[in-house]
């Protein structure tokens, strides 16, 4: 219910030179122009239509703080891709110790640079969160962007992570139904 490996081999950029047009460091949201139509045609076969598409750049060593994406706890899903010339970068699960959700500005959620690390309106910091789970994300994953969740660069290479959010009927793909809809390109883990 946190991630599964998929067995997705359409690329979903055509020209990777566009990752090293990005900052090396930030939340890039990028047009939906820029995604393969092959892997948008072979989604919408599913009933799956884009959403959004988003590029994470993270340095090395950095952190993205612990967050769902949205404005409460749910059950959305992305498709992430990550580009990296090293190993070692992990997506990470965690559990609230407390049922009561933390509110947090994320204007004050600044790091050294002055770029907002928690870009979203749930967060937590680690002593308030149990580890529930951790992937590396190389091939495309499907990861749950509902459960508090954050990412480690623990590499000395700049990470881009390319993250594609979907609707399905009328809101937005779940994790239930894209195990349903997506079952055949799961891999056994
Ligand atoms: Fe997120």
């Amino acid at each position: 219910m946190y991630y599964k490996h998929l067995k997705l081999t359409i690329p979903p950029v055509l020209d990777l030179s566009l990752m090293s047009q990005l900052p090396e460091k930030g939340h890039v949201p990028i047009n939906t122009s820029y995604i393969n139509p092959e892997l948008i045609e072979f989604m919408y076969s599913r009933g799956i239509r884009i959403k959004n598409a988003d590029v994470f750049c993270s340095p090395p060593g950095f952190e993205l703080g612990i967050h769902v994406d949205g404005i409460a706890l749910n059950n959305n899903v992305a498709i992430n891709w990550a580009y990296c010339d090293e190993k070692g970068s992990v997506m990470q699960w965690w559990k609230p110790k407390s049922e009561e959700a933390k509110v947090v500005d994320p204007s004050a959620q600044k790091d050294a640079y002055g770029i907002t690390t928690t870009p979203y309106a749930l967060g937590w910091t680690e002593d308030e969160v149990d580890f529930l789970a951790e992937v590396e994300v190389r091939q495309p994953t499907l990861v749950n962007i509902g459960i508090p969740h954050g990412m480690k660069n623990k590499t000395n290479s700049y990470r881009k992570a390319l993250s594609l959010t979907w609707k399905y009927e009328n809101g937005e793909l779940e994790w239930n139904d894209a195990i349903h809809l997506l079952g055949d390109l799961i891999e056994e883990s």
